[in-house]
């Protein structure tokens, strides 16, 4: 990656925007410097364009929603256990904003900031923030730029960097719902069979971490077979859904995978009616999965609302409550000054028509 971070001494007034970047193929995504947020991605499927993200209105429903679509999260993506973490002995309260524990970097995480636009083109933008010192109870001013790209083999690439001036811990990722069968406008009635448990997923990964009722990590990596939540092959969602222990815990998937190291692809999503696949390929030691159980009531794109299970997240992340657990097999989720925090996801779509 060649962008480096602007250095923003001033804070300009920022406008809320919405950028279109646009391929030779006739795929075209949108984002908004609201949250730096990914709000469509429009692809022809057989002539006929195709939205993938699940998505509102107006930028003005994308502030009332809880669900984070489509949104960068930050500083802290994922849960940390009862808001708090020691560095080097120092302890560190954060703010708590679901019950006793913090999700997605607090009250007023990433994902409902404003920011700042740099290098605009047809093909790529850069979101940048500066997160102050003390931000949520984070140590450290940390500075984050987030690059969208779509090339010209139909990938979104996320690219995420982030410098700062004190220890912390960082986690940054996207926050967007898939539904490859297409994101349209449904009545009530219709609305059942837009279930995106009938798409297929693989993740190349044999563990997946144990978590309780409010999602927190018991500390335990379980092989995958264990409460079948084995997707080693691809499987449809939907299949045996409430006849796991681990899914019933948590009203669906909820759960993190440790990825494969070696393995380019972490997963691959199929649309049910099998015309549209989507690889995710990361940097990043784990993807979450979460099959949008409580999305009801979701603004739509249409006026009306989304269901449970409308669309599925595939936020590529940290372990969640890694600041809690360094023995986990994988690298430190703490940045240190003179460090950059460089990671990337890519969504590569196929048609397969
Ligand atoms: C956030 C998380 C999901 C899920 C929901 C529950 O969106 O990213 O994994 O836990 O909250 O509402």
């Amino acid at each position: 990656m060649s962008i480096t971070i602007p250095m923003l001494t001033v804070f300009p007034q920022l406008d809320e925007e919405i950028i279109t970047l646009t391929n030779k193929n006739g795929m075209t995504i949108k984002l908004s410097n609201y949250g730096a947020t990914w709000l469509s991605c429009v692809i022809p499927i057989a002539g006929v364009a195709r939205e993938m993200l699940l998505g509102c209105a107006s930028l003005a429903e994308y502030k009332q929603q809880t669900a984070y679509l489509g949104a960068t999260v930050g500083r802290y993506a994922n849960r940390i256990a009862n808001a708090m973490f020691n560095i080097t002995g120092k302890q560190y309260m954060l703010t708590a904003n679901q019950g006793k524990n913090q999700l997605h970097g607090g009250i007023s995480g990433f994902d409902k900031r404003l920011w700042s636009i740099q290098n605009c083109s047809s093909e790529q933008v850069t979101f940048c923030l500066v997160s102050p010192d003390g931000e949520e109870g984070f140590p450290g001013k940390l500075t984050v730029a987030v690059t969208y790209q779509l090339t010209s083999d139909n990938s979104v690439s996320i690219q995420f960097m982030a410098n700062t001036n004190k220890a912390t811990p960082v986690n940054l990722t996207n926050h967007a719902y898939f539904n490859l069968d297409g994101d349209s406008a449904h009545s009530d009635e219709e609305s059942r069979y837009c279930d995106a448990r009938l798409q297929s997923l693989q993740i190349h990964a044999d563990h997946y971490l144990l978590v309780d009722a409010d999602g927190i990590p018991t500390g335990d990596l379980m092989p995958v077979m264990q409460h079948d939540m084995d997707l080693r092959q691809p499987k449809r969602l939907i299949d045996h859904f409430w006849e796991s222990h681990a899914r019933r815990q948590t009203s669906g998937y909820d759960h993190t995978y440790l990825l494969h190291k070696k393995q380019p692809i972490a997963a691959t999503l199929t649309s049910a009616d099998g015309t549209v696949a989507m690889d995710v390929i990361t940097s990043l030691p784990a993807l979450h999965v979460y099959s949008g159980n409580f999305l009801q009531g979701t603004p739509n794109r249409w006026g009306g609302a989304y269901q449970n299970f409308a669309g599925i997240a595939l936020e590529a992340q940290f372990l969640p409550d890694s600041p809690n657990h360094p023995e986990w097999p994988q690298p430190s989720c703490f940045l240190h000054p003179h460090q950059t925090y460089q990671h990337e996801i890519c969504y590569r779509f196929h048609s397969k028509t």
